[in-house]
């Protein structure tokens, strides 16, 4: 696991879209999953700003994290509108996304687990104030695969600026932790002081269900960019400053 400590949303903003157009210019077709939420909002705009400046990163296929279960696609709340709007028309991407207003939910996360199956090169990941990753709440098992959630209340309440007048969805789709693991590369983005501690203990401490996003150190290839204020609790933050500026210049992220 490597983790980069950057002065401000902004510059994890900025590694993070190089991290992407490296993916764009590797694989001809490379696999790009999505997170969605405030954290990556800066990412996806300096995505499309490269974008439109004649970045082409349209080669890549998109695939969202997770969804609630009875937003159609249309919903200004959904994940698939707020990916549809910020990431996937902007870059030229396809998108594959949950549908969560199938009829069968437990078929269509058998669905999706398919579409995944052939593979997610990069996977971005936000983290939430009790360590969720993706819709996988404390206490989710970490070896799930995708399936319906029922969101914690404080998940709820801090998705609420999303939903102004009316209820967030109580049910969701998500990627299972199993399944996110099984992306090749994870790259985890956390900024702002209220996320200092779910990241120490997601990073820092026991591999546990109680913190879904510890599931990151089971996996070979994790990314985390993290601004001064979320990083304030790591207790390695010095150490990860030096390693970062004692990189070897041929060794990407
Ligand atoms: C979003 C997702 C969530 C968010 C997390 C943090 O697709 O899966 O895990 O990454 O809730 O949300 P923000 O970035 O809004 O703090």
């Amino acid at each position: 696991m490597e983790v980069v400590i950057l002065p401000d949303p902004a510059e994890v903003a900025r590694v993070a879209a190089d991290v992407v157009s490296a993916l764009a210019q590797r694989t001809a077709r490379g696999t790009l999953g999505l997170a969605t939420g405030a954290t990556p909002l800066p990412l996806y705009e300096e995505l499309a700003r490269r974008a439109r400046h004649g970045r082409d990163l349209s080669g890549l296929r998109a695939v969202a994290l997770d969804e609630y279960v009875g937003l159609p696609a249309d919903d200004p709340g959904s994940y698939r509108h707020y990916l549809e709007q910020r990431v996937v028309r902007p870059l030229g991407l396809q998108l594959d996304a949950l549908d969560g207003c199938a009829g069968d939910l437990a078929q269509e996360c058998d669905r999706y687990e398919q579409v995944l199956a052939r593979g997610v090169d990069l996977q971005i990941l936000g983290i939430g104030l009790d360590g969720h990753l993706g819709f996988n709440e404390p206490g989710s098992s970490l070896r799930s695969r995708t399936r319906v959630k029922t969101l914690s209340t404080s998940t709820r309440t801090a998705n609420a600026a999303w939903f102004t007048g009316r209820e967030v969805p109580l049910h969701v789709l998500t990627q299972g932790i199993g399944t996110i693991l099984d992306a090749r590369h994870l790259l985890l983005l956390a900024t702002g002081a209220a996320k200092a501690r779910a990241l120490a203990a997601a990073l820092e401490g026991p591999v546990t269900t109680m913190s879904p996003g510890s599931a990151l150190q089971l996996h070979p290839h994790v990314t985390v960019l993290v601004d001064e204020p979320a990083s304030s609790r790591l207790s390695l933050a010095d150490q990860h400053r030096h390693a970062h500026s004692h990189k070897p210049s041929w060794q990407a992220l």
